[in-house]
Parts: C-alpha cells; structure tokens; sequence
C-alpha cells in the first residue's frame, strides 16, 4: 500500500472511532510497534542516503499528522462525555423547591408555654389536674354551694347520668386541689381546658383555656398580687402595656377584680376586640376567699394569699392580633402555620 494511502485510510479509521478504547485500537494499529509504516522504516536500508532522507521525512510527517489527529479526535471525545454527563445532571435551578413538612405548636399551647416560662421565673411550679371534675371540686369547695346563685354564672355541662360531675367550667379547682394537698407557702399555676356552655361567637367558645394561679403565704396583700400581675402583663405583652383592676365578684376571692390590658390591636383607639374601649379583660382575680382557705384546712388567720385566672385565647388573639376566637378551633392549617416562627 502506498504511504498516502495508508495516511487517508488512518483518517477514515480515526474519523469513525466513538470511544476513547476504540481510538486506543486504531492509535496502536497506525503508530505502535507493528503499524504498517514499520514496514517502511525496514526498507529503509536498501535505500540511498538521499531516498532515506526523503523518505524518513514522509514517514515523520505522517507519523505526526496521525498523532495530531488522535489527540484532536481524544479532546473531541472527551468534550462529548462531558457535554454528555452535563446534559444528564443538568438541574434546573428555576423550577420550584421541596417543600417538607414542618410541624407547628398550636398558637394556645405557645401561649400556655409562654405563661408558664415567665410564672417559673417567678418562683411558681405547674400543677394540672381533671378536667372532667365533680362539683366538690368546681363549686362547692370554692364557695359556690348547691343553689348559690353564682353557680348561675356559668353555665356548666354536667355529665347526664351523674348530676355531680361536670366538666370544669373553670381551672380554680385546681386551687382546692392543691391547697387540700400542700402546706403553705403554695405558688402553682395550671394550665388546662375548660368547658361553658356558651354559643359559639367571635368572641366566646365552649371550650378554652385558662391558667390558674395561686400564690399562699402570710402576709400577702392585694398590692403584691397587682405588681405580680402587671409584671406579667409587660412580661407578656410589651412594656408599653398598661393594666386595669376594675372591681368584680368571684364567689371564691374577696376582694376581687377583674384585670384588663391596653389593647395592643388599636392601640387604644379603639377595634373590635377592646370593643372600641381600648382595654381588653384577659383575666379574673382577686385575695383568696378565708372560706376557701379553712375548706381547705389552710388557717385563714395565720395565711392569705391571691388567686388568678388568666384566658388563654383572649390573650392569644391581643398578642397575635387574632379577631376571632373560632380559628383557633378549626385547625386550618393555614391559621395554625402562621405561628410557625413565633417560637
Ligand atoms: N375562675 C374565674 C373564672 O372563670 C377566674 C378567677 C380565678 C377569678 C381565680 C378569681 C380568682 O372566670
């Protein structure tokens, strides 16, 4: 075979190869130790020095063509794999992410959580009990005796088959629980559930939640109880907050009073939660009542002590700017996921 011809015939092999092994074949057919331009090289010795000058030359040439032409074809392969690998791993940064599932804490149990933390700081420690509760617990022992009018206050659901059980209209029977348990000086709070029997509105549930607080020692005064309270109320609320005892009645404390907060929604001009008053009621409290103390063994001589009750979702729906008490019941997890970062 002619050189020339054994150069074109290279070309045609090298320009048909696909893979870096099938590009190795044809270098080592045309280049290595058996290529057919060996053969030349052997004929070189019954040449004239001036035919084997030549003819080395050619076979340089074609030598170095070839080789060129392998390692052309070597890159072009290589960029193909790559160009290859990239279209298959290719991500495409615009299409829309995973979103994972994160759970939330209930904005009442946030709530509850809160309370808690800024009670324990005080020194105070968290006690729950029933809240299925027999009316020793929910009326009698607080004061309230069968027919007492204030049993009239709340309307209670009582369990059909045992008139003398009911479900907690309030968590002050965890006040008799506590004090027919523990010596003096107590401070608990107690969070929990509680049931009335009250059309469902914006503003009113039949279930919801309170946290009832009870601090005995001697010496205690109405003053204290207020300053605890209104450390709470900025505690929870901003100190901007400003608070309101206004006078009331609670068969079970005496005095007693009932505590607003300035609305945080309107800022004082007025919406439809402070009911254009720019106050927002968010709990009852008031100095034990001395019955419940001796009910409860606890001598009203020697002890006195304040008790509280704080609403749950009032509170909730100031601090979170929440108009309706219903959304915390229907478990929309729209509603519910917005409390995700409130932590
Ligand atoms: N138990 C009362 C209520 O339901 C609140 C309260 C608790 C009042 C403790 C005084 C003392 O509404």
């Amino acid at each position: 075979m002619e050189l020339h011809q054994l150069l074109q015939e290279a070309k045609e092999k090298i320009a048909l190869v696909s893979t870096q092994a099938e590009l190795g074949d044809v270098r080592a057919f045309y280049l290595g130790k058996k290529s057919p331009l060996q053969k030349y090289m052997k004929k070189m010795s019954s040449l004239t020095p001036e035919e084997r000058k030549t003819l080395g030359a050619e076979i340089n040439a074609i030598k170095g063509e070839l080789e060129d032409l392998v390692n052309q074809k070597r890159q072009a392969l290589l960029d193909m794999e790559i160009e290859a690998r990239l279209q298959k791993e290719t991500v495409d940064v615009t299409l829309p992410g995973h979103v994972f599932p994160v759970g939330t804490m209930h904005p009442l149990k946030q709530m509850i959580r809160k309370v808690e933390d800024i009670f324990i700081g005080m020194g105070y420690s968290i006690k729950e009990g029933p809240e299925i509760e027999t009316e020793r617990f929910n009326f009698e022992m607080l004061n309230v005796p069968k027919g007492h009018p204030a049993r009239d206050m709340q309307d209670t659901f009582f369990i059909a088959t045992k008139p003398d059980i009911a479900l907690r209209t309030h968590t002050s029977s965890l006040q008799v629980r506590v004090m027919e348990k523990e010596k003096p000086p107590i401070r608990v709070i107690c969070p929990g559930r509680v049931y009335r029997n009250e059309a469902i509105t914006s503003r009113a549930h039949c279930m919801f939640h309170q946290v009832e607080g009870l601090y005995i020692a001697e010496n205690v005064s109405f003053a204290e109880m207020k300053q605890t309270l209104f450390y709470f109320a900025q505690k929870m609320f901003g100190e901007q907050t400003k608070i309101r005892l206004r006078p009331s009645y609670f068969p079970f404390t005496e005095p007693s009073a009932e505590m607003d907060v300035s609305c945080n929604i309107c800022n004082g001009k007025g919406c439809q939660l402070c009911k254009n008053s720019g106050w927002v009621e968010i709990m009852g409290c008031g100095m034990v009542d001395p019955n419940v103390l001796e009910n409860c063994n606890i001598d009203s001589n020697k002890y006195k002590g304040y008790a509280f009750g704080l609403g749950i979702e009032r509170m909730t729906q100031v601090k979170y700017k929440t108009n309706d008490i219903r959304l915390f019941f229907e478990n929309d997890v729209r509603f519910i996921q917005q409390f995700q970062s409130l932590k």
